[in-house]
C-alpha cells in the first residue's frame, strides 16, 4: 500500500534530523511540496491522502547528504524575485541584500545610475536587483567562472532584465569600457581554516565562491585596488564583509571615505566607498577624505 503524505512526511523527517539537518520537519514538507510539484502548504491538510511521489527517496538522500535545497529545487529568492541556482554558482543569501539596501540609500534618485558594474556576479542576483531598483541603467556582469556567467546570463532573461547587461568572463581586474556609476560585489571571504568548520551544506557551494585565503582578505586585497578606475566621480562602490572584517576591509580600501550598512543581525556588512567629486588625483585615484 501506497504511503501516506503524512507517513512520508513522518519518515522523511525523521531521516533529515538524524543527518543533522535543522528544521527537519519543514525541510521534508518543502522536499516533498517540491516532488509533487505543489505548494507546502497545502500538504498538512492532505495528511491522509497516498503520496505518489516516486523521485521523492532521491531526492531525500541528498538533502540527508546534506546538499542544500537550493540546488535541490534549483531555486531561490533574492530581493523578491526568482533565481535559478546549481552547483556552480553561490545561493544568494539574504545578508547580499544589504548592498543592495545601501545602493538605495546611496542614490535617493533612482535616475542618477546609468551604469552599474557586478564584480563576482555568480547567479547574478546582486546585478538584477540593482537593475530591477535603477530603471534606467544598464549593467555588466563580470566573474571569473564561465559557468556561472551562463547562470546569470539565464537568470536576467527570465527576469526580462536580459537586454540591459552585458557580460564579462575575466577576474577582478578584466578590461572593461567605461566607467561606472554603482559597482557593487560580493567577493569570497571564508579563511581557509574556517571552510572545514563551516556548516556541511558549503562544502556542495562553489569554493571558489567562498575561499580567501589564510586570512579571508585576499579577494579584498586583489580587488579593491581596482575599483577607482572603475567610477566616474561621485560613484559608489558597495563591497560585501564577512562578519567582523569591517576594520581591515577597510583599511585596505583606496579611499577613506566610507561608509557601513548593517544587515538584519545588526553585523556590518556592507563596506560603502564613494568616489569623490573633487578629489581625483592624477591618475584618476581620489585622495583620501573623510568618513562619511
Ligand atoms: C561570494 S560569490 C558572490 C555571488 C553573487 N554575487 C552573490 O552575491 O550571490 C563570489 C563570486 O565571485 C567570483 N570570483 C571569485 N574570485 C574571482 C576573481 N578573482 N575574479 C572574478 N570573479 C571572481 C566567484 O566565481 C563567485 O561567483
Amino acid at each position: 500500500m501506497a504511503e501516506t503524505i503524512g507517513g512520508l512526511l513522518c519518515r522523511a523527517g525523521a531521516v533529515l534530523r538524524a543527518a543533522g539537518v535543522e528544521n527537519a520537519r519543514a525541510e521534508a514538507r518543502r522536499l516533498l511540496a517540491h516532488a509533487l510539484g505543489v505548494d507546502a502548504g497545502t500538504l498538512v491538510a492532505r495528511a491522509h491522502d497516498a503520496a505518489d511521489a516516486p523521485g521523492f527517496d532521491a531526492l531525500l538522500a541528498r538533502r540527508a547528504a546534506r546538499e542544500p535545497m537550493a540546488y535541490i529545487t534549483g531555486a531561490r529568492e533574492f530581493w523578491g524575485m526568482p533565481f535559478h541556482v546549481t552547483p556552480d554558482v553561490l545561493i544568494p543569501r539574504p545578508d547580499s541584500e544589504t548592498l543592495v539596501e545601501a545602493a538605495l540609500e546611496a542614490f535617493p534618485d533612482r535616475r542618477a545610475v546609468a551604469r552599474v558594474l557586478d564584480l563576482g556576479t555568480g547567479s547574478g542576483a546582486l546585478l538584477a536587483a540593482a537593475l530591477r531598483e535603477f530603471g534606467a541603467a544598464t549593467g555588466v556582469g563580470v566573474d571569473r567562472s564561465g559557468a556561472a556567467l551562463a547562470v546569470a546570463q539565464a537568470n536576467l532573461a527570465a527576469l526580462g532584465l536580459g537586454a540591459r547587461t552585458r557580460w564579462i568572463e575575466g577576474g577582478w581586474d578584466v578590461p572593461i569600457d567605461g566607467r561606472f556609476d554603482l559597482v557593487l560585489c560580493n567577493p569570497p571571504y571564508v579563511e581557509d581554516a574556517a571552510l572545514a568548520a563551516l556548516d556541511p551544506e558549503l562544502a556542495h557551494e562553489p569554493r571558489g565562491a567562498l575561499a580567501a585565503g589564510a586570512d579571508g582578505l585576499d579577494a579584498y586585497r586583489a580587488l579593491l585596488p581596482t575599483l577607482p578606475a572603475r567610477l566616474v566621480p561621485g560613484a559608489v562602490a558597495i563591497v560585501e564583509l564577512g562578519a567582523g572584517q569591517a576594520a581591515a576591509v577597510a583599511a585596505l580600501a583606496p579611499w577613506a571615505e566610507t561608509g557601513l550598512r548593517h544587515d538584519l543581525a545588526a553585523i556590518p556588512r556592507a563596506l560603502v566607498l564613494r568616489q569623490r567629486m573633487a578629489c581625483i588625483g592624477k591618475q584618476g585615484v581620489p585622495n583620501a577624505g573623510h568618513a562619511v
